[in-house]
């Protein structure tokens, strides 16, 4: 949180947060309650320090209607009507939670193009939640934050609002289902270099995935194997062993494609880029380099590496055929109140760079 500055946006009823994307070591995939966002199976993530949804709510009058603003280069514009109907659906919630019957203005922009195909609203959730419930001067804790984030529908929001490595529980008691740092970032610092593979949104959204994702013969099996796999992920936490956390990502990232693809009906989020970005990565190990993908609901391939190999596999990776971008991210402290207009540079720049332009 900063200094002079929020106490004069207080006065103003206004806050303004900055919250993380994360990236899914073991994967949300499939809900048990999609509405409420309560995922069938456990997960656990690391929060990014550079992929970011910069939010500031202010505190209108009673009645009010909600107004969504996205922050650009050129100024300040209306949010597309999509994107304004969910902030305003989570807004209502917050409006109940919060016992007012105030309205919001929210103005908003993130640090990585909307069209990248990096999901946005991990970040973009918990920066909403913590924003509005920071202008309407209540103070809650980590728990209830991502209990809030949860309720956007946005399940990973869930775990974007702490940083550094995050565990969040599966199913069962919907007022239990949050999310808890397991270790903080200082712990153990590793890298994330995207490889973006893909421009366009994604064809079928994480919501539909959930839905479809139990009519696939592998999903019971998948629950099977996760609590083995959960458990080798803390433990690689805890030793700070990429050699053991490696081959654990790769596995649930591909059985999540794997259920996705043997859904009905299927859903391919792969792109031939995909595959090469997947081969460049193997050649990288072959080469002795600890680099290991995974992927979320896209075709973008995330690799995960130690700081001292993330400028090769950033090279690799930037000119591989069919790569549009690469973003350098890593680990990261988790949200944080500031005192800058929405507009304005992030202090580490944008967070994507250029591909092979083949
Ligand atoms: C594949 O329902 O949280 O990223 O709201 O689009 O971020 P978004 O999706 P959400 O499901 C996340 C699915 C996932 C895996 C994960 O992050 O755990």
């Amino acid at each position: 949180m900063s200094g002079g500055g929020p106490a004069a946006e207080a006065a103003a009823n206004a806050a303004t947060v900055e919250a993380p994307a994360n990236i899914a070591f073991v994967k949300y995939w499939g809900a048990r309650d999609l509405e409420r966002a309560i995922p069938v199976n456990a997960s656990i993530s690391m929060t990014l320090r550079r992929c970011l949804s910069r939010t500031c709510v202010r505190v209108l009058g009673a009645g009010a209607p909600d107004r969504v603003l996205i922050a650009g280069e050129a100024g300040v514009r209306p949010a597309p009507a999509a994107f304004a109907a969910r902030v305003c659906a989570h807004l209502a919630r917050l409006r109940a939670w919060a016992e007012r019957e105030c309205g919001f203005e929210v103005v908003t922009r993130n640090s990585f193009p909307a069209g990248a195909g990096m999901a946005s609203s991990a970040s973009g959730f918990a920066a909403l939640t913590l924003a509005t419930v920071a202008a309407l001067g209540r103070q809650i804790d980590g728990s209830e934050a991502s209990r809030l984030a949860r309720l956007s529908g946005s399940g990973s929001a869930a775990r974007s609002v702490f940083g550094g490595y995050v565990q969040w529980p599966g199913g069962g008691d919907p007022e239990a289902c949050v999310a808890e740092q397991i270790a903080p970032a200082e712990h153990w610092d590793l890298r994330d270099v995207v490889a973006l593979v893909q421009s366009a949104p994604k064809a079928v959204a994480s919501l539909e995935g959930h839905v479809r994702a139990p009519t696939s013969p592998h999903f019971e099996r998948r629950q099977q194997l996760l609590a083995d796999r959960l458990e080798r992920v803390r433990r690689a936490i805890r030793e700070r062993s990429l050699q053991l956390l490696g081959p654990v990502l790769e596995e649930d990232a591909i059985e999540l494609h794997l259920i996705a693809m043997s859904s009905r009906p299927p859903i391919f989020y792969w792109r031939p880029a995909t595959l090469r970005v997947l081969e460049a990565v193997r050649a990288l190990r072959d080469r002795g380099v600890g680099a290991w993908m995974t992927m979320d609901a896209g075709a973008n391939v995330h690799v995960i590496c130690a700081p001292e190999d993330e400028p090769e596999v950033a090279e690799v990776l930037a000119r591989t055929e069919g790569v549009v971008g690469i973003v350098r991210d890593g680990v990261g402290p988790g949200p944080r109140r500031v005192d800058v207009p929405v507009g304005a540079p992030f202090e580490e720049g944008e967070a994507m760079t250029g591909g092979s332009g083949r």
